[in-house]
């Protein structure tokens, strides 16, 4: 009875015990509370061979190598350059840093061991085709120890290592406080993505791979860039120079193929894979500023007969034009994006029924004509996509309110909520969660569209979106993506996205409405939404770790908002934990 008392007392201990602050929480780990100091000459190997450190290191090549190379670059760089002494984490006044006037005991070595070989799958994964996972070890005596797998592993691995240093605020001195450390870590889910929109607001270059290096200190691996939409075309495809030239919001707001190489090179040294969508066959009106022949409802009012947001328009589905723009369209691009990506989304949401009303070679809004029109244009460019020797990726209504019959290797973005997710699964399909409950970062700010003047003013009061309230992080973070599932639906699921519809927001905003209610969702889909015991993960434990990465990513460059008022963090878990 005792033992049984004991054991049942330190499980409730354990849970609450907190993961030092490494952000998402690996999947076992032990502390102990010696200090241990971290010297820019530290000695690095990796399979035994001398690394030397140099800071801001670029991989010359997409080799093992050269990837994890570059990887301990940045972890150093990280910890010596972010300056991150926690004083927001403690008590005022509390004496929290190491005594300096006693000694330093120094690390020795940063030995690390990639146990198996990279493929060329390793840099552009399907689902599951890397493996993530690694341990790390802090000896006492001062001997760190980073094993995996892939060099994409021992890049999860130095995050982690990273996020064990703070600075001591008398100077250049790093230290952790957690010696000995004892971490065995691998992801729950092997698709843990953010996808942002470019179409509605521009994006440049920079916050593109500002957005990619958080995502990597948050072990999310895949960017999904929906690239254009209906109000704008900012890529330029070199042998269709009028589709930038006319579709984007000015020739500085466009993506050339050196930017798009730029964005996925980046991205795959850091394990974090972009893959584009071009959204088809609605959400394409942008294309008849260029080639309106094949474009129907362009700029259709009352838009929402034709759409769900100005300025409509569909491609024709029944229109060997369309069929030889799209081909012509894909050559250019497919080849140029495939060394880096292993997917292509053919996106697929929210096609209207009534916009091929105005095709004269369809005239209808009827299911069963439009129907058999849709299957052969899915078949037509998913078949165009795994010639390129991708996997093509659709949003759910094109299964589930279309009645497609897709490919057993697609891959299905679920949004609408609800047993969508369940359908889909059951259905045999592989699934993308991106539920907007839960996972749409854009909604409850209000809305982007104007209302009534004068006597009228008040129209549409109190001006709500269409998907509020906000997702808070808390609310993210209590989301199971395979709630509901039977084990065999579950397996279907690869993980989630977190979606940044960007008809409100652009750089300026961007950064803190992601972060770090994309890292909630980035705790879930790496370390489960519950624990090694089994229980529902807790925001009490969470709430400090996310606190003191919220500080980390702040300082590393990325405008993430506060989690809680400096009071909170400081440590008054009595007074901010309810209840109380
Ligand atoms: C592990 O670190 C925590 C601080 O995060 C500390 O409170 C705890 O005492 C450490 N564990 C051991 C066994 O020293
Ligand atoms: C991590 O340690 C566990 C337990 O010893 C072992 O089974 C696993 O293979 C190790 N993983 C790596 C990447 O070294
Ligand atoms: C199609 O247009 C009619 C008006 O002609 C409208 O009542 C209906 O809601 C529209 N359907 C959709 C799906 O928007
Ligand atoms: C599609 O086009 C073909 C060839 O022009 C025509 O024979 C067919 O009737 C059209 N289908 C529909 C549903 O309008
Ligand atoms: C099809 O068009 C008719 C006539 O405009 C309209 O009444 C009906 O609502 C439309 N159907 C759909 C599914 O939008
Ligand atoms: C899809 O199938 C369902 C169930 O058989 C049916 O209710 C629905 O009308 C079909 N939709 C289309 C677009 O064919
Ligand atoms: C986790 O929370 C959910 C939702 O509140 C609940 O249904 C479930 O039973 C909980 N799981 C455990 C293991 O407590």
């Amino acid at each position: 009875m005792l033992s049984s008392a004991f054991s049942s007392l330190s499980l409730f201990l354990l849970a609450l015990s907190p993961v030092a602050a490494v952000w998402p929480a690996p999947q076992k780990y032990s502390n102990g509370s010696s200090v241990l100091y971290l010297h820019q000459n530290i000695k690095v190997t990796y399979n035994g061979e001398f690394l030397p450190y140099t800071a801001g290191y670029a991989p010359q090549k997409l080799s093992s190598k050269e990837v994890v190379q570059a990887g301990v670059s940045r972890t150093l760089s990280a910890i010596f350059g972010s300056k991150f002494v926690p004083w927001k984490l403690h008590k005022p006044g509390s004496q929290f840093e190491p005594d300096l006037r006693k000694g330093q005991k120094w690390l020795n070595t940063l030995q690390i061991v990639q146990t198996g070989k990279d493929q060329a799958s390793t840099f552009k994964p399907l689902a599951g085709e890397v493996d993530e996972s690694y341990n790390l070890t802090v000896s006492d005596s001062g001997d760190v120890k980073l094993t995996a797998v892939s060099s994409i592993g021992v890049l999860r691995g130095l995050e982690t290592f990273s996020q064990l240093f703070y600075q001591h605020s008398a100077g250049p001195f790093w230290y952790t406080p957690y010696a000995p450390v004892s971490i065995q870590d691998a992801p729950k889910f092997p698709h843990r993505g953010v996808m942002i929109d470019t179409a509605r607001n521009f994006f440049p270059v920079p916050d593109i791979l500002r957005t990619i290096d958080a995502m990597a200190w948050n072990k999310l691996n895949r960017l999904h860039v929906h690239v254009t939409d209906s109000q704008s075309w900012p890529l330029v495809i070199p042998s269709m120079p009028e589709l930038a030239a006319k579709g984007a919001y000015h020739p500085s707001q466009t993506y050339s193929p050196e930017d798009v190489a730029t964005i996925q090179q980046y991205g795959a040294e850091r394990g974090v894979e972009v893959y584009f969508e071009i959204d088809m066959p609605g959400h394409i009106g942008v294309v008849s500023l260029s080639h309106p022949d094949l474009i129907v409802a362009y700029d259709q009012l009352p838009y929402y007969w034709w759409c769900n947001e100005p300025p409509c328009g569909a491609f024709k589905l029944n229109s060997t034009a369309v069929d030889a723009f799209v081909e012509k369209l894909f050559d250019d691009l497919l080849p140029r994006l495939a060394p880096y990506a292993a997917y292509f989304h053919t996106g697929g949401d929210e096609l209207n029924k009534n916009d091929s009303m105005l095709d004269d070679g369809v005239r209808s809004n009827s299911s069963e004509v439009l129907q058999p029109l849709l299957q052969k244009f899915i078949d037509a460019q998913h078949a165009r996509v795994r010639k390129a020797g991708l996997t093509p990726m659709t949003w759910e209504e094109i299964p589930l309110d279309w009645n497609i019959t897709l490919g057993k290797d697609t891959v299905v973005q679920s949004w609408l909520g609800g047993d969508s997710v369940k359908k889909l699964t059951g259905m045999g399909l592989q699934v993308i969660d991106s539920d907007y409950n839960f996972l749409y970062l854009d909604c409850g700010r209000g809305q982007w569209i104007n209302f009534g003047n004068g006597a009228a003013f008040d129209v549409g009061y109190p001006f709500n979106d269409w998907c509020g309230p906000t997702k808070s992080w808390r609310l993210i973070y209590s989301h199971d993506p395979t709630a509901n599932l039977t084990p065999e639906e579950a397996k279907l699921v690869l993980g989630g996205e977190v979606a940044v519809w960007s008809e409100t927001i652009d750089p300026v905003n961007f950064d803190s409405l992601v972060w770090p209610r994309a890292s909630a969702a980035g705790e879930v889909l790496w370390s489960g939404r519950t624990d090694a015991s089994g229980q529902n993960r807790s925001q009490l434990e969470a709430a400090p770790r996310l606190n003191e990465f919220r500080e980390r990513m702040v300082l590393r460059g990325v405008g993430a908002s506060p989690v809680q008022m400096t009071f909170c963090t400081q440590g008054s878990p009595e007074e901010c934990n309810w209840p109380a």
